[in-house]
């Protein structure tokens, strides 16, 4: 699917040869005397076109226009949500079998945010996963042309947008996929394709070079099944060596049964999903490696899955991780803080600026925040704000949570430097603060991704989230915003 963007307002939009026109009209529409104007015009006044947003009125074979169909839709002031809202409408309505040509036109000089949305949200509606399918339904449209008559300042937003969406479909595509087509082997063969890119490199350990680095409480939870681990590097290199890189970590746990701490049976299939933050990390890749910006990217996916064969490790096990600090296993649950805390001790290497890890970490992170922003913990406030104005600037949203000591309490135990679970009580921060113990050595935040990853339910799927956060955090800000 290409996307293009063009200086053009609603006379040249009338002569767009395309299957589905949709016009966003928004609420202080003002016509002008062209015949789409005028169309619109009418619409509004006989009410046949309501100004609520996501209101549409849909028509078909006009005379004036030389689209197939027209959707009129309104779309308030044009903000992010509204003009989602309204191209998804749009399409609701548009009813275009096998579309392949779709042009959306902004009715009055659109602003930066009503252009990112409209590129993420078409690309939303058209996606479908069809790697496991006999017959693979396939996505019929190929080509999205965006109208704005003031197109010439929207260029930077719009090809962010449209590289958003590539890394956001990378991380569909293998958090999507079932854990059979989605092994940690697999994961780095993913890796090793970007890695054609000549700015990025990608290096793979298997089990016995993560046993050299002892990382024995990744190796942990790897040892409960027969599927051998990977741990995946990846480096982007836009600016000089000398310039400290950031490094993204990703929970790459391409299964997650519970361990012996084993998960209750109903949508036990969703924790194919639990490598979530690994696919982020490619698809952040495969978004630098389109926009190609002058910073430098450390990428880690400690991959494996949790599972159960004679092995398996237990509770009360205790494992050394590669801090050296000691660990008592008290659930086999909690795993993705074992693989973690192993992957941000390596990434000290680095001399980071920042790390950020992206983790579906914990269910109590569902219950507090839900699907609508990801958990976001820091240590550092620098770090923190910036974070929250990515993800802003991207409407990928995230909530800052706290981090007080008095949170640690639980974490104690007789037997070990730190257990990996306390009570139910506050669980996502409890998680948090586990992950801070192995971060003392550079400016860090944590993503508990748990509720926006995906969506359950009939609409089950990856949502992409949080690469367009992830990517507008990494990329230089240009201008104040
Ligand atoms: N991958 C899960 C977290 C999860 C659960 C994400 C449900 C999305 C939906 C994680 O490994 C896990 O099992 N966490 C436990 C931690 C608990 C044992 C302290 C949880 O949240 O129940
Ligand atoms: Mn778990
Ligand atoms: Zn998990």
């Amino acid at each position: 699917m290409n996307f293009e963007l063009q200086e053009i307002g609603l006379v040249g939009a009338a002569r767009e040869k395309c299957d589905v026109l949709v016009l966003l009209v928004p609420k202080n529409f003002k016509a002008t005397k062209d015949a789409l104007s005028q169309l619109v015009a009418q619409a509004l006044k006989a009410g046949d076109l309501e100004a609520g947003v996501g209101k549409v009125l849909p028509m078909y074979r006009l005379s004036e226009v030389l689209a197939t169909r027209l959707v009129l839709a309104s779309a308030g002031d044009g903000t992010f949500s509204e003009v989602r809202k309204a191209i998804l409408a749009a399409l609701g309505a548009s009813k275009s079998p096998g579309m392949k040509k779709l042009t959306v036109c902004f009715a009055s000089p659109a602003k930066e945010e009503a252009v990112r949305s409209a590129v993420l949200a078409v690309a939303d509606a058209t996606y479908v996963y069809n790697t496991t399918h006999s017959k693979p339904p396939s996505r019929s449209l190929q080509h999205v042309r965006l109208l704005a008559t003031n197109a010439t300042q929207l260029t930077s937003v719009f090809d962010r947008a449209v590289a958003t969406v590539s890394g956001v479909e990378l991380a569909k595509e293998w958090a999507n996929r079932p854990a059979n087509f989605a092994t940690p082997s697999l994961l780095a063969k993913a890796a090793q394709a970007l890695a054609l890119h000549p700015k990025i490199t990608c290096e793979v350990f298997g089990p016995k070079e993560v046993e050299k680095l002892a990382m024995g409480s990744f190796l942990a939870v790897a040892q409960g099944s027969d599927e051998p681990l990977r741990f995946i590097v990846l480096r982007y290199s836009g600016a000089a060596k000398t310039q400290a890189p950031t490094v993204v970590i990703g929970k790459g746990i391409t299964f997650d049964s519970g361990g012996i701490s084993i998960k209750p049976a109903p949508e036990m299939d969703e924790m194919k999903f639990d490598m979530s933050g690994a696919a982020s990390v490619l698809g952040l890749f495969k978004s630098l490696s389109i926009l190609k910006p002058a910073v430098n990217v450390v990428g880690l996916i400690p991959a494996c899955e949790n599972l159960i064969n004679g092995k398996a490790v237990k509770p009360g096990d205790v494992v050394t991780s590669m801090s050296g600090q000691t660990i008592e296993i008290l659930n086999t649950d909690a795993e993705g803080r074992l693989v973690l805390c192993d992957a941000l001790t390596y990434a000290e290497r680095f001399k980071p600026a920042a790390v950020v890890d992206i983790a579906t970490l914990t269910g109590a992170c569902v219950i507090a925040l839900g699907a609508v922003r990801s958990g976001m913990f820091s240590s550092h406030d620098g770090l923190a704000q910036s974070l929250e104005s990515a993800s802003q600037r991207s409407q990928d949203l995230c909530w800052r949570m706290p981090l007080d000591d008095e949170y640690a309490e639980g974490l104690k135990t007789n037997f070990a430097d730190v257990a990996n679970v306390a009570g139910r009580a506050g669980g996502a921060i409890t998680a948090a603060k586990f992950l801070q113990r192995f971060t003392d050595k550079f400016p860090w935040a944590h993503l508990d991704i748990a509720g926006s990853a995906w969506k359950s339910g009939p609409q089950k799927g990856a949502t992409g989230r949080p690469v367009g956060l992830l990517l507008e955090f990494i990329l230089p800000t240009t201008k104040a915003k």
